[in-house]
């Protein structure tokens, strides 16, 4: 079974610990799982066998935290060779804010720009909505997992 990379980007720690709930989750449904918590183009380019992960929240004004903009950059910027490569998207947000969700359909954009394929909707996780984002990000992975 290929490898999943899950790149993080976070501020305060949920994404991280939704990064690291879903490697426990995927672990436990056979796959190999790694979190990589400063993820960079590189690390994407270096195991073309790797399907990805972006777990990613918002902050600013619809902004990537600051871990992961050396990713979004590089794909941004170099135009990386990953046209084909399998993606999911988690894209925790607060809907409070005018800019909801808007970092992380930004760097799924720039994946699809580049060729990637993502698998499934991403997952929007709204932080004002009460519901526990680990059990909300497992559920998802369930069908997710399914559809690779
Ligand atoms: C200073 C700040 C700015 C934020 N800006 C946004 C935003 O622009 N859009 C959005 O959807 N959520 C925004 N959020 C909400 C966070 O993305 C959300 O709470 C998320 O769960 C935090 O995850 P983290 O702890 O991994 O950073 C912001 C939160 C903070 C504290």
């Amino acid at each position: 079974m290929p490898r999943i990379q899950i790149l993080v980007g976070s501020e305060m720690g949920t994404a991280e610990m939704v990064a690291a709930s879903a490697k426990d989750y995927l672990e436990s449904s056979g796959f190999e799982a790694i979190v990589n918590p400063l993820p960079e183009v590189a690390d994407i380019t270096d195991n073309p066998d790797d399907i990805l992960l972006i777990c990613t929240s918002n902050t600013g004004a619809g902004d990537l935290p600051g871990n992961i903009q050396p990713l979004y950059l590089g794909l941004t910027r170099d135009f990386p060779c990953i046209a084909g490569r399998r993606y999911g998207v988690i894209n925790l947000g607060d809907s409070s804010y005018a800019t909801f969700a808007e970092a992380g359909r930004a760097i799924d954009h720039a994946m699809c720009e580049l060729g990637a394929e993502r698998v499934g909707e991403p997952l929007v996780l709204d932080a004002c909505s009460g519901d526990d984002p680990e059990a909300a990000a497992i559920e998802w992975l369930g069908q997710w997992t399914t559809a690779l």
